[in-house]
């Protein structure tokens, strides 16, 4: 092995901060059997046909190359899906990814010019800002505190004559908040207002507790919809997602994917038909439990704002303390939260993943409630 030598970096990657995250992360490496309630993935492992069935179609060959666009039994698939829930019955462009992190990758690469703005709604899943900036774009964070309600007025005020989308994520990952029919017109309406095509990441669609998930996809007509497996069926490692949306848009997304990704692992493809018949009820189910575990133990003491979906809370750090200083704290006494700072702008609160047993969520909960 030679000398170790610094090559330059494009000076792209400088726009793409991970400090803090990194110092959490560099911080829970000291942990010893921490009380993690930080991983934002499902605590259940991919139901046994899902498994069955991507060995089967790695056994039966089905290792080459798929289509760019995904395979026509899986994009068959989908189109009866949109057909069930939106009663679309025309053939619209559907794009099967490497994750919605492959559909997100691909649809900023094709839409975002230098200084184009993309709204962001504040707390955000990071992803969003580290990609508009990787494409040269400009994210525009717009505030959702003290309750993580879409505020139109907010938004209309943000959009110049450089916007070029509005990104949503319902349910939301860090917040957990969902929105509501009312609130995705709304911002369906001035998406409509100023011809802006609305980002859809509907990731976290099954993980609804409280009211029927509602899609922007059937309230507004230039939606770029993308979904997930990861999330859904416990698929991280698996990399699949879908997205479907304007015509020409899609084929540009499908254009980059075919010199980028190429396609999404095809024997996950083949193990997506299964993941899309089988019934999640009894998950979703157990997820509600441990969300209401999480507002009986913190709502009082944090004054948390009920999550109704996702997995996640998005707790307000006592009054006096950063996140980042509670977090430590935490840390400190073997809980692995993440502080706010590293979704949004401010740093008054921490996302809890409740992910996990119930057991272990149980004595986190109690930590957290004795450190408050
Ligand atoms: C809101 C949101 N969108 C997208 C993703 C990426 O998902 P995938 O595994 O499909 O790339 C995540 C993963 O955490 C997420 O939270």
């Amino acid at each position: 092995m030679g000398a170790e030598r610094e090559f330059a970096i494009a000076r792209r990657m400088d726009k793409i901060d991970a400090s803090g995250i990194r110092k959490v992360f560099d911080l829970a490496a000291t942990m010893k059997d921490p009380i993690n309630l930080s991983i934002g993935l499902p605590d259940f492992d991919t139901p046994d046909p899902i498994k069955e069935a991507a060995i089967a179609a790695i056994r039966a060959g089905q290792n080459r190359y798929t289509q760019t666009q995904g395979t026509a039994e899986l994009r068959a698939a989908i189109a009866a899906l949109l057909q069930k829930e939106f009663g679309w019955t025309d053939d619209r462009p559907i794009l099967v990814t490497s994750g919605v992190s492959g559909a997100l990758m691909l649809a900023f690469e094709v839409l975002v010019d230098r200084g184009d703005e993309v709204i962001i709604l504040d707390p955000y899943f990071v992803m969003y800002s580290h990609l508009v900036n990787l494409a040269d774009g400009v994210p525009v964070r717009v505030d959702t505190y003290p309750d993580f309600r879409p505020d139109p007025g907010k938004i209309e005020a943000a959009i110049t004559p450089r916007t070029k989308l509005i990104v949503i994520n319902s349910p939301c990952n860090p917040t957990g908040a969902v929105y509501t029919r009312a609130e995705l017109e709304a911002i369906a309406a001035i998406a409509r207002r100023h011809g802006l095509l609305v980002i859809s990441d509907e990731i976290y669609d099954f993980f609804c507790y409280d009211d029927p998930f509602v899609s922007m996809a059937g309230i507004y007509e230039h939606t770029l919809l993308m979904r997930g497996f990861s999330k859904s069926y416990a698929m991280t490692g698996w990399r699949m997602g879908w997205v479907t949306g304007p015509r020409n848009v899609i084929e540009k997304m499908t254009m980059l994917q075919q010199y980028s990704f190429v396609c999404a692992p095809s024997m996950v493809q083949a193990a997506g038909l299964v993941a899309l018949q089988t019934d999640m009820t009894a998950e979703v189910a157990a997820y509600r439990r441990k969300r209401d575990m999480v507002f009986e133990a913190l709502g009082p003491a944090f004054g948390l704002v009920k999550p109704g979906g996702a997995f996640y809370a998005f707790v307000p750090a006592p009054p006096g303390t950063t996140a980042t200083d509670f977090v430590t704290k935490a840390i400190a006494n073997n809980v692995l939260v993440i502080p706010g700072n590293v979704f949004s702008e401010k740093d008054t609160h921490f996302r809890l993943s409740y992910a996990t047993t119930d057991a272990k969520l149980a004595e986190g909960l109690e930590i957290l409630k004795r450190l408050a």
